[in-house]
């Protein structure tokens, strides 16, 4: 079914659009549910404290207040959903098993604020979700049930995938998400790029890449938060964002579970292709949780032109 954003004379909401992919109840209740905590975090990126919580996640990494209160926004909405099992948060050592595992639960992979440190500087934020049947977090990305992500940029988007093409809501101005984008398409190859890490750590393929990228014109586009990164890819449908292995640090910066897993997921949902440099995201076996994986994605043959230029360095 497609449908023109604004030609009918209903506004398609959220709810709505699930109802037609034909999926499990518990999966449309389980998305609705994140979608109506996305609007508890939007309040709090608006309006929150910015002062440092004081914590650190296992990564080390300073917590800032927002990190920490979107996580719980969140965690709770997952916990009192009913229909989840286990979660894992960016914030959080450990899985939280909420559920004993019988049919019809989920588990939840999420990043509650990408790009947290961007809101003292007023740039576009997100939240990523990764969704499994059961209650094995630790599986193949190949596996994901749905990803998501909600964009709270200069308007508030949510973007899903479960498995049937990808599909982008705006929110209005009574908070509702309408459909604006139905089954987004990414081209071939793109014109733009999202060079992640430092430049001078690069292999030598990797500079090589660029390179090449450059002389065919390509325009530089990284903001340095990941969901705004990939949703102007996404709904450009056109572009690579890569944060490739870097010499200091062989598995680049993204956490595979609940950054690249879910956004790779929406973007071979969407043609595109998401890669390690060796293999595609989404068949990676994860060993840890808080695995890191170096990515290029994007356009097919942008991610394939990556990957002649890594295997000949
Ligand atoms: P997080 O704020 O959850 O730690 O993620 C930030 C990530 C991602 O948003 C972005 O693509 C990347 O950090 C940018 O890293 P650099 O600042 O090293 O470019
Ligand atoms: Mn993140
Ligand atoms: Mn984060």
């Amino acid at each position: 079914m497609v449908h023109e954003p604004g030609t009918s004379k209903f506004q398609i909401d959220l709810r709505r659009h699930l109802r037609e992919q034909n999926i499990c109840d518990n999966l449309i209740h389980l998305i609705c549910e994140i979608a109506e905590a996305g609007k508890y975090v939007i309040n709090a990126v608006r309006t929150g404290d910015l002062g440092v919580a004081g914590t650190s996640n296992l990564y080390g990494e300073e917590q800032l207040a927002l990190d920490v209160l979107s996580d719980r926004i969140i965690r709770k909405r997952l916990v009192h959903s009913g229909v989840v099992s286990s979660i894992l948060s960016e914030e959080m050592d450990d899985v939280l098993r909420v559920k004993p595992a019988e049919d019809g639960l989920y588990s939840v992979a999420y990043d509650p604020l990408d790009g947290s440190s961007l809101v003292d500087v007023n740039l576009a934020v997100g939240t990523i979700v990764s969704i499994y049947s059961g209650s094995e977090l630790l599986q193949k990305g190949r596996n994901q049930v749905a990803a998501l992500y909600i964009l709270y940029g200069p308007r508030v988007s949510l973007v899903y995938s479960v498995g049937k093409g990808v599909h982008e809501f705006t929110m209005n101005h009574l908070m509702e998400y309408t459909l604006t984008r139905e089954n987004v398409t990414m081209q071939p190859s793109g014109n733009i790029y999202a060079p992640g890490g430092l430049r001078n750590q690069y292999s030598d393929g990797v500079e090589r890449f660029v390179r090449y990228l450059e002389a065919k014109g390509a325009k530089l586009r990284y903001s340095g938060g990941f969901v705004p990164d990939i949703n102007q890819i996404l709904m450009k449908g056109k572009g690579l964002f890569m944060y490739p292995a870097l010499n200091g640090a062989p598995e680049g910066k993204l956490r595979l579970l609940f950054e690249l897993n879910p956004m790779a997921f929406l973007m071979e949902q969407a043609g595109g292709a998401a890669s390690n440099g060796r293999m595609p995201i989404l068949d990676i076996c994860p060993e840890g949780l808080d695995q890191r994986a170096p990515v290029f994605i994007g356009c097919r043959e942008d991610v394939e032109k990556a990957l002649e230029f890594i295997t000949e360095g």
